[in-house]
């Protein structure tokens, strides 16, 4: 009997499960130093280990020969949970089976003790989708947890359970596996099934099956089917309707270089050929944020995967990347209210500008730098007085004479600040004091200098 690839790799031990280090870390820990909770939320995507990591956490609870935390995978309880028919372990599909079925089986789950294990273990998958009377008996158990028992509720929808319920479970967080790990368990399926892969054909069901590792394991068998054993990327291309990465980012060069022509045929002709275009869009669209990332920032790792497949873009100025972003984006929204493929056409028509940006973005990068502006008289004035002496200056009379520029200001006022005012004729030579003498004096005088 043919079993698909999701079933048959499934993993069996904790070991064997890609890229959910923390989880398994914290339930491994657990196991060993004997303080499992008597209730987990298991909240994540779809199919990224929820369900395969609650089994292994049954079975190391139940296991007769564990060893640091992980199960034996040899003895009864093992393989009876690896066949589905434990007695103690109890799996609950919320989803199909909603209603007064699982309120039962939750109710039972105070009264009985594991029949056989250690263990009881309630596997609630879907937990969000549990009705209210199911929910409450969930609660009316947590709140008084019988011994032995743990609940274990998975669920893709975690802002869904009620409040009540969170707070009486420990929280694990399931996280997407990153396409490396992804691919590279795609790679040990491979050379088990003895199937011949391209490297390209594993990283386009890698980055196809977005972090779900139970779509990139059912891809991978599908591909294998429908390449006769081999899996290449003219296969996936045609399969899955989506190009690889590699000729997306040939496609965004054309883009960078107005290339428009080109660029227009090689979207007809993926539309001809049934490829999906709105994936196609969409691809196109992150690898332009990545590369716009890659530029942008000082280290890009951890933030974009393999950073150095955009070293390409390097050379093209970010005002085109960012331009480039913007159209295709729009392009993603107007293809909401009209057919994509002239959505998508008239976007890259509009790149025939990014040629334009080119060698303006040239120009001001090599453009001079703007010299520094002539510091104006009263920014001279400012810099170079306190502030009571600027306040006196200010209520002098001022006028311009010869390109000299004159106070005319009572001599206390001037002898006030006189140590300020001298520094600044010696920085600022256009500046000139004319001095009023005391009121007593003034009838009789004239302007002095
Ligand atoms: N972390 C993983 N490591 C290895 N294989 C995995 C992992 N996660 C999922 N798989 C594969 O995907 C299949 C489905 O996984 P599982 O049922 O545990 O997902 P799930 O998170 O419970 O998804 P759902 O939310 O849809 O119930 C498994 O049989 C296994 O082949
Ligand atoms: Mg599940
Ligand atoms: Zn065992």
């Amino acid at each position: 009997m043919y079993i698909p690839f999701a079933r048959k790799y499934r993993p069996k031990f904790f070991r064997e499960v890609v890229g959910q280090e923390v989880p398994v870390r914290i339930l491994k820990n657990a196991v060993r130093s004997g303080k499992v909770a008597h209730a987990y939320i298991f909240a994540g995507p779809r199919g990224v280990g929820k369900t395969t990591v609650a089994r292994i956490l049954a079975k190391s609870l139940n296991c007769l020969n564990p060893k640091e935390g992980e199960p034996c995978g040899e003895c009864e309880n093992c393989l009876e949970i690896d066949k589905g028919n434990f007695p103690d372990l109890i799996e609950m599909d919320a989803a199909s089976n909603r209603g007064i079925d699982d309120v039962r089986a939750i109710r039972e789950a105070v009264s009985y003790t594991p029949i056989k294990g250690k263990f009881k273990v309630y596997i609630i998958d879907e937990a969000h989708m549990l009705t209210k009377e199911a929910f409450n008996a969930l609660l009316k158990t947590l709140e008084e947890p019988p011994p032995r028992t743990v609940f274990i509720l998975c669920t893709t929808e975690y802002e869904k359970i009620i409040p009540t319920i969170l707070s009486r479970c420990q929280r694990i967080i399931f996280s997407r596996v990153k396409e490396e790990d992804v691919k590279s368990y795609l790679k040990k399926i491979c050379s088990e099934e003895g199937l011949e892969c391209e490297e390209e054909a594993l990283s386009t069901i890698a980055r196809a099956s977005e972090g779900c590792m139970r779509d990139a394991a059912s891809l991978l068998d599908q591909a294998s089917v429908f390449g006769e054993g081999k899996v290449t990327q003219r296969v996936m291309e045609s399969f899955l309707g989506i190009l690889s990465v590699d000729k997306v980012r040939d496609f965004m060069k054309l883009l960078l270089e107005s290339r428009v022509d080109e660029a227009v045929k090689e979207l007809r002709s993926l539309y001809e050929k049934g490829y999906n275009l709105s994936k196609f869009w969409e691809t196109l669209e992150g690898e332009i944020r990545n590369a716009i990332l890659v530029k942008s920032l000082e280290d890009a790792r951890g933030v974009v995967e393999d950073p150095d497949g955009y070293k390409p873009f390097e050379e093209y100025p970010l005002e085109a990347l960012l331009y480039l972003e913007n159209l295709v984006n729009r392009g993603k929204v107007e293809a909401r209210t009209r057919p994509a493929i002239d959505a998508y056409e008239l976007a890259l028509i509009k790149t025939l500008i990014v040629k334009e940006i080119l060698p303006i973005s040239k120009a001001l990068a090599s453009a001079p730098v703007e010299p520094r502006r002539e510091e104006s008289l009263e920014e001279k004035i400012r810099t170079n007085l306190s502030s009571l002496a600027l306040k006196a200056i200010e209520k002098a009379n001022r006028r311009e004479e010869n390109g000299k520029v004159v106070f005319e200001m009572d001599e206390d006022d001037y002898e006030a600040f006189k140590g300020e005012f001298e520094k600044l004729k010696r920085h600022v030579p256009e500046v000139v004091f004319e001095l009023r003498k005391k009121k007593d004096q003034r009838k009789d005088t004239t302007s002095l200098f």
